[in-house]
């Protein structure tokens, strides 16, 4: 049975194992924890037979504006409706929070990221050049809540 739920810190292993193995950039692992310190809410996983299989932070900027900062699921488990699922998680928590607009950065490369978000009402704003540690660029997509 798949479960959303918020992140609990013994977590933190299998998270950061999934993040280097489904994301480009490399995090350093004390920034994890950053995050479910800071806004705990944000920090959501997906668990199928107690395993990891997805994971989305997002965080709160300010009283109106959110962020998501990353969003992965387990290459094994993907077009299984997971990402929705922990994307509509984040939705529940931006609308008890009040938050009036999320926004994201995606590499311009990323067709299949870019599909999930504008499948769900994000919309492509901007182009950030070299917005990545590999020198490649970034679309700033948001959404209106
Ligand atoms: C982006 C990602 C999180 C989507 O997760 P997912 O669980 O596979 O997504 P879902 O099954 O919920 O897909 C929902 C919709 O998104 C779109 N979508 C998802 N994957 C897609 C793909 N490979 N190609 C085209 N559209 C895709 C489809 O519209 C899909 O709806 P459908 O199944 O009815 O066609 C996943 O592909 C992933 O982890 N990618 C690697 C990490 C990454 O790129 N993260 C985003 C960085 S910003």
């Amino acid at each position: 049975m798949l479960k959303i739920r918020q992140f609990q810190p013994t977590d933190m292993f299998s998270v950061i194992k999934l993040a280097s193995e489904t994301l480009t950039e490399r995090y350093n692992p004390s920034i994890f924890n950053y995050f479910y310190e800071t806004f705990s809410k944000g920090f959501i996983v997906a668990e199928k037979a107690h395993k990891i299989i997805g994971f989305l932070i997002g965080v709160k900027i300010n009283s109106e504006k959110a962020k998501i900062l990353m969003l992965a699921v387990s290459e094994l488990y993907r077009k299984q409706s997971i990402g929705t699922g922990l994307l509509n998680q984040f939705l529940k928590v931006t609308s008890i929070e009040n938050l009036k607009r999320i926004s994201l950065e995606v590499r311009t490369k990323n067709k299949s990221a870019i599909k999930f978000y504008q499948k769900y009402g994000f919309k492509i704003e901007e182009k950030q050049k070299e917005f990545y540690q590999s020198g490649e660029d970034a679309y700033t997509m948001t959404k209106d809540l």
